[in-house]
Parts: structure tokens; C-alpha cells; sequence
């Protein structure tokens, strides 16, 4: 059975009333459950945490054992050089992936310190975005 661990950075946990017009109205308890539903063949867990060190604890965690990682940094995605190395120390493939399209937003949020380090990114698809990520590591 295939495993692939979601990695939610800062806020995320406030998705469904954090800024809807951007993120949408849905909780991402309510989303994960859906994901899982259309996934009864893999083992797919969720993480949240709003601290940069314990996302990198996590990464380190199920690096070495997941298939796959499916990562929303939130902002840290645009500051953390400390991620991009924990994405670059593990060997379980990390698909960056972002709710809004972050290139249609604010210039700070064009560039990220983590798309080199990762496999390939999914951005602007709404929480359908992490479905791709899902996806596209099971064809690896
Ligand atoms: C985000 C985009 C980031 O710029 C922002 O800081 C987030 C969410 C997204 O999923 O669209 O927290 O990663």
C-alpha cells in the first residue's frame, strides 16, 4: 500500500474563514475527508502545524518512509532556506503545492526558496491542487 504523507504549513489550519475570496470557503478537515474517499487504496495522512522547526521534524519523520509528500508551506514557502534543505535531505519525493495561484498575487509570493529542492509544483488550483499532487505521485 502506497503512503503519502499532507504537510500544511502556517494558517492553513484557518482554511474555510481565512480570507475566502482566496482560499475558498471549505474547511480542510471537511476537504481531507473527500481526498481520502477517493483514495480507499492508499494510506494518506494529514499534518498541520503553524512552526517552521516542526514542519522540518515532520519532513525528517516520513521522509525516509512515505512514497510521496504533498507540501503547502503557506508563507514559509517564501522565506524557509531551513525547508528547502530538510526537502533537500530526505528521499521521498516532495510535491510543492499551493491553493491560489501565488504568481497572479503579491511579487513576494512569486518567488519560492523550496521549487528547486522539490519534485515538481501544483499552484492555483484551489484545494483541488493537492488531488494533483496525490495523483501525480502515483504515477512515480
Ligand atoms: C499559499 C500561498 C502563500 O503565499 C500563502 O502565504 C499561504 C497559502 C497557498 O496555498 O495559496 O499561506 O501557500
Amino acid at each position: 500500500m502506497k503512503r503519502i504523507q499532507i504537510i500544511n504549513g502556517p494558517n492553513l489550519n484557518l482554511l474555510g474563514t481565512r480570507e475566502p475570496s482566496v482560499y475558498g470557503n471549505q474547511t480542510f478537515e471537511a476537504y481531507y475527508r473527500d481526498l481520502k474517499s477517493k483514495f480507499p487504496e492508499i494510506e494518506l495522512d494529514y499534518f498541520q502545524s503553524n512552526t517552521e522547526g516542526i514542519i522540518i521534524d515532520k519532513l525528517h519523520e516520513t521522509g525516509f518512509s512515505y512514497d510521496g509528500i504533498v507540501l503547502n508551506a503557506g508563507a514559509y514557502t517564501h522565506t524557509s532556506i531551513a525547508i528547502a534543505d530538510a526537502i533537500r535531505s530526505i528521499s521521498a519525493p516532495v510535491i510543492e503545492v499551493h491553493i491560489s495561484n501565488v504568481f497572479k498575487r503579491e511579487e513576494f509570493r512569486h518567488h519560492s526558496y523550496l521549487s528547486e529542492a522539490c519534485k515538481g509544483c501544483i499552484v492555483g488550483f484551489g484545494l483541488d491542487s493537492y488531488r494533483l499532487a496525490v495523483d501525480a505521485i502515483l504515477q512515480f
